[in-house]
């Protein structure tokens, strides 16, 4: 591997080998999200407990501060809304010359497998890896389900995990599931990284199965809605921080949760 893809790798997989992602780009499709409607603003306090930060050109322009950022994988695939037709439907939105302008880490892109645009979205996929492997940066595909979330069961997920390796993804983004999570990621020769999904009703729930995914073999997460939409956003970080990273238990990243709201001010959603 080339020094710079090399260097790009670990610049967003720390030294333990683990990550903590954090998830911005939800805007790309879904609009003004709850708790994102001013990105610069909700991730400032949350950088600090990140590794990187996920995020789309229009979004990184305008509202992160290049002077204080984290590593930045970059979203570049979209083209779909959730008032249109079909999430499948999406194209490369960013050129490599922008990615390199914009000084990325990583890029990410999503596929949709199984679905009516699987052909094109793993075109995508195989045209980024084919410009940013000349360029040394590293991509993260994103087996993703759009609207139909019941897809996320071991054996699809593996499938998905698979071929976004094969392809030559160099990360590989999934959801995590409750039974075989360990045969989705024994399945790909890549690392796998847990995706987060809509909000979970209790922070022990999110941690729970973060935890679960680590010991599964998984090497960390990409979240954010649990994360930015909790009570006390601050505080779901360091949690996940301490439980990725110090590899905490459920029960101890909860007490670190339950010490650090009491000096985050609560944020009403
Ligand atoms: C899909 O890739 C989305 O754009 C998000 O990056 C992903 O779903 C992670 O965010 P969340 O934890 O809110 O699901």
């Amino acid at each position: 591997m080339d020094w710079g893809m090399k260097n790009r790798l670990n610049q967003v997989i720390q030294p333990d080998g683990r990550c903590f992602f954090m998830a911005i780009d939800h805007g790309y499709f879904q609009g003004p999200t709850t708790n994102l409607e001013k990105p610069g603003k909700t991730v400032t306090p949350l950088l600090p407990h990140v590794d990187a930060l996920f995020v789309t050109r229009g979004v990184l322009r305008n509202c992160i501060n290049p002077q204080h950022t984290k590593p930045i994988i970059l979203r570049v695939s979209g083209g779909t809304s959730m008032a249109g037709g079909d999430l499948a439907n999406e194209i490369l939105t960013t050129s490599i010359d922008e990615i390199i302008r914009l000084n990325a880490s990583a890029v990410g892109l999503s596929v949709f497998i199984g679905s009516d645009y699987e052909n094109q979205t793993l075109a995508n996929l195989s045209t980024l890896v084919n410009e940013c492997e000349d360029h040394g940066i590293p991509v993260m595909a994103v087996t993703a389900v759009g609207r139909e979330m019941e897809k996320r069961e071991a054996r699809y997920l593996a499938l998905c995990c698979r071929i976004c390796a094969e392809l030559g993804a160099r990360v590989v983004k999934t959801y995590w599931c409750e039974k075989d999570f360990d045969k989705v990621v024994k399945g790909c020769p890549v690392p796998v990284v847990i995706a987060g999904g809509p909000k979970c009703e209790t922070e022990t729930e999110v941690l729970s199965f973060v935890h679960d995914g680590l010991q599964q073999g998984a090497i960390g997460v990409n979240l954010g809605r649990n994360v930015w939409q909790s009570k006390h956003p601050v505080a779901m970080a360091k949690a996940l921080n301490a439980l990725i990273h110090q590899k905490l238990s459920v029960k101890d990243a909860l007490h670190v949760f339950n010490e650090s709201k009491t000096a985050e001010p609560t944020v009403l959603v």
